[in-house]
């Protein structure tokens, strides 16, 4: 098949680049002339295990190009997809200005059918908007068809998790359109959920606000565990063995960042509100969420006594491993909350120092965890990479000019680290 996808993120480039090595041709395309010229060099902006290769596979089997012309995309594709980001405006309301400014470029364009789905996540009756704009603005009597196709991939292991997924979900109007999506989706011989398309613009919202809450959950029940020593982390496996629980989700520690559940919590909070309903568990959710990070501090606070003048070497910078994206990333706050006490703060990340370099301000950031950690009175891990699983503790021990370590994600054993001669501070692990 001929498709496009409008918007070259991490969404749109790894959409763009596993439909075209399942052998379809495809246009990425992008506003950001300078991201185009990047892509076309055979550059990637962004960092996703494995992309940078597929990319330039199917480059090379001329089955995928780079352009900032929708104009162009639109005139070459019978399916479009619109993969432009949905960031929140000050009082949480998705900003949907791309995904209009995209329908009505595409309504403009048009020289015979297509079908048009939303990638993105928005907000439900988006489908509705999108339809209404393109019949506005298109010239002539053209039929188009518009689609919901929501993306669950994480991060992280998106190709993956793309290529496999638990479920793809369709929400159509008509069989022409559901037969265009089943047939490009059948390779990947997945369940496919056929819904119309209110239902698919909520099952997204929904899907991710229930993990946002399995996360929140757990993060409060760690509270209690740290008042009265019990270990969250046995009390999550006893959970989550219950099939009807599940145990993914349930790891206390810094909390939910990146680009996707603060925003799309905040958007499902405020377009329930439109509708008259008033989220009231989410937005406790939330709160529970953002108080996360202040606890750590806290925590960092109790152990240190005064912070002003003291090194604190950060592990971590990504809201989560094996990616680059410090969007919402709970460290930020953590460490700007840190510096406004005075701390000084030596960080290292595997990939996301460069980001992290226009948004922090007079921070020493390191080559590896050992220079983060020398001179430095308290290691905190904020990101679960597994580099910081495997350190050599002896070594941090020594560069270390106190020997304790406050574990933001759980990752540690307290006994192990202990018995080395470690203070050890968890998040729920009994030793608030
Ligand atoms: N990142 C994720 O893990 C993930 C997962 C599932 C769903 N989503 C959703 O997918 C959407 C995109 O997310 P992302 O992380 O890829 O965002 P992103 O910010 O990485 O990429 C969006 C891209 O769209 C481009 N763009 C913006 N307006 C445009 C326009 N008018 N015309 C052409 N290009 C335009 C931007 O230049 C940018 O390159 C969002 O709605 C997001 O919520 C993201």
């Amino acid at each position: 098949m001929n498709i496009s996808i409008i918007g070259s993120g991490y969404v749109g480039l790894v959409t763009g680049a596993c439909f075209a090595e399942l052998g379809n041709k495809v246009i990425c395309v992008d506003n950001d002339e300078a991201k185009v010229a990047l892509l076309k060099k055979g550059i990637i902006p962004i960092y996703e295990p494995g992309l940078s290769e597929l990319i330039k596979n199917n480059v090379g089997k001329k089955r995928l190009i780079f352009s900032s012309s929708i104009k162009d995309a639109v005139k070459n594709s019978e399916v479009i997809f619109i993969a432009v980001g949905t960031p929140s405006l000050p009082h949480g309301e998705a900003d949907l200005t791309g995904i209009e400014n995209v329908a009505q470029n595409i309504a403009l364009n048009m020289t015979g059918y297509r079908l048009i789905v939303e990638k993105s996540t928005v907000p439900v009756e988006t489908g509705e908007w999108v339809k209404k704009t393109i019949s506005t603005y298109v010239k002539r009597n053209i039929k188009f068809d518009v689609a919901s196709n929501p993306e669950f991939l994480k991060e992280g292991s998106a190709i993956n998790d793309f290529m496999h997924p638990d479920r793809i979900v369709i929400g159509v109007e008509s069989n022409k359109a559901r037969d265009l999506l089943v047939s490009l989706y059948k390779p990947l011989n997945a369940p496919i959920v056929v819904t119309n398309i209110k239902s698919a613009e909520i099952i997204k919202h929904s899907s991710n606000a229930f993990l946002a809450t399995k996360i929140s959950f757990i993060n409060a029940i760690s509270k209690i565990c740290d008042k009265v020593g019990a270990d969250v982390k046995e009390v999550a496996q006893g959970m989550g063995l219950d099939k009807r629980i599940g145990p993914s989700f349930l790891n206390a520690g810094a909390g939910y960042g990146g680009s996707c559940f603060p925003k799309d919590l905040d958007a499902f909070i405020n377009i329930s509100e439109k509708m008259g309903y008033d989220f009231n568990l989410l937005k406790a959710v939330k709160e529970i969420n953002e108080d996360q990070r202040e606890f750590i501090f806290q925590k960092i606070k109790k152990s240190l006594w005064i912070v002003k003048g003291k090194t604190v070497a950060v592990l971590g910078l990504s809201f989560k491993p094996n990616t680059d994206d410090i969007r919402s990333a709970p460290s930020i706050d953590i460490i700007k909350r840190l510096q406004e006490e005075g701390a000084k703060i030596h960080v290292y990340d595997p990939q996301s120092i460069e980001k992290a370099k226009a948004v922090l301000d007079k921070v020493h950031f390191c080559k590896d965890p050992y220079e983060a950690c020398k001179g430095a009175e308290c290691l905190l891990v904020i990101t679960e990479w597994n580099e910081f699983k495997e350190l050599d503790f002896i070594k941090v021990k020594k560069l270390l000019k106190r020997p304790l370590i406050v574990d933001g994600r759980n990752i540690y054993e307290p006994q192990k680290l202990e018995k080395i001669g470690f203070t050890y501070v968890g998040i729920g692990r009994g030793k608030s």
